[in-house]
């Protein structure tokens, strides 16, 4: 391959950039996405969808973030060349399997990006390769009094991202990984595809089952960092269970932690 093939290959094509032309050409007739928004810039797409009356469906997307939100109050990095977007569901039929809709999500995001490149789920919802996280999701819960109205699902996809701020040494992306551009706009339309069939026709066995396949935390030595008291601890995680918490056996003892309690980590690297 001369020089000149590879300068080509090297430029975005046009068409592979989100918009909301674009999208529209790949996005199905489904529930989420029904009612969908294109911004070419937001602060956070979760600011920008309660600018909106909720509806199930409501679906807020940017190719870009001001400020982008992470988990435990971390930032997103929500440059050119990702893809970032937030919508609502409603409420589980029970309240307790709210923290479940996150690893609904994990696993639709897992199907979609395994299409291009080999990949696992973090527990309880990155998607990484190469022990790198490739896609971060936060879920939150909208509550009127004590009944929950909805949850607010934001995800953000390193697509076609080629460069992360220093301290992101365990950031990649689709592109760093398979050498290629994506087309955003057919990955955000499988992506949201692949998590309203999750969500909408698998049962929570069948999602359980496919998740814990997918999960390379389950049965991993891991880093157990408990927030509360700010202490670690080093062990085994050894089952996910059906509300989305895990067990992980510290020294023959076995303890069960949810995702607001913990982080937890491999114990050499991210994954
Ligand atoms: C994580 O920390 O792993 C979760 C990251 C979630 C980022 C997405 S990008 C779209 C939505 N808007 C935000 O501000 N954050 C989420």
């Amino acid at each position: 391959m001369n020089s000149n093939n590879n300068k080509e290959e090297n430029i975005k094509p046009k068409d592979f950039a989100l918009s909301e032309k674009s999208i529209k050409k790949f996005i199905k007739p489904q529930k989420i996405a029904n009612n969908l928004y294109f911004f070419d810039t937001v602060d956070s797409t979760f600011n920008k969808l309660s600018e909106f009356e909720p509806a199930e469906g409501l679906t807020i997307v940017a190719a870009k973030q001001t400020n982008g939100r992470g988990r435990l109050g971390r930032k997103w990095e929500s440059g050119n060349g990702g893809i970032y977007f937030s919508f609502l569901l409603p409420p589980p039929k029970k309240a307790e399997n709210a923290p479940f809709i996150t690893l609904i999500c994990a696993l639709g995001v897992y199907r979609a990006l395994s299409r291009y490149t080999n990949c696992g789920i973090k527990w309880p919802n990155d998607i990484v390769s190469n022990s790198k996280k490739l896609c971060g999701i936060l879920t939150k819960t909208n509550l009127v009094g004590n009944n929950i109205e909805s949850i607010a699902v934001g995800i953000g996809i390193n697509a076609n991202t080629e460069i992360f701020d220093a301290e992101l040494k365990y950031a990649t992306s689709l592109k760093l990984l398979c050498g290629n551009y994506i087309d955003e706009n057919k990955l955000f339309a499988e992506t949201i595809q692949e998590i309203d069939n999750a969500y909408y026709n698998m049962s929570d066995t069948e999602i359980l089952s496919e998740y814990k396949k997918a999960c390379v935390t389950l049965n991993s030595s891991v880093a157990v960092h408990f927030i509360n008291n700010n202490s670690k601890e080093f062990g085994t995680c050894t089952d996910i269970l059906q509300d989305g918490s895990v067990n992980v056996t510290i020294n023959e003892k076995t303890i069960n932690v949810n995702s607001g309690e913990v982080s937890v980590r491999g114990i050499y690297d991210y994954a």
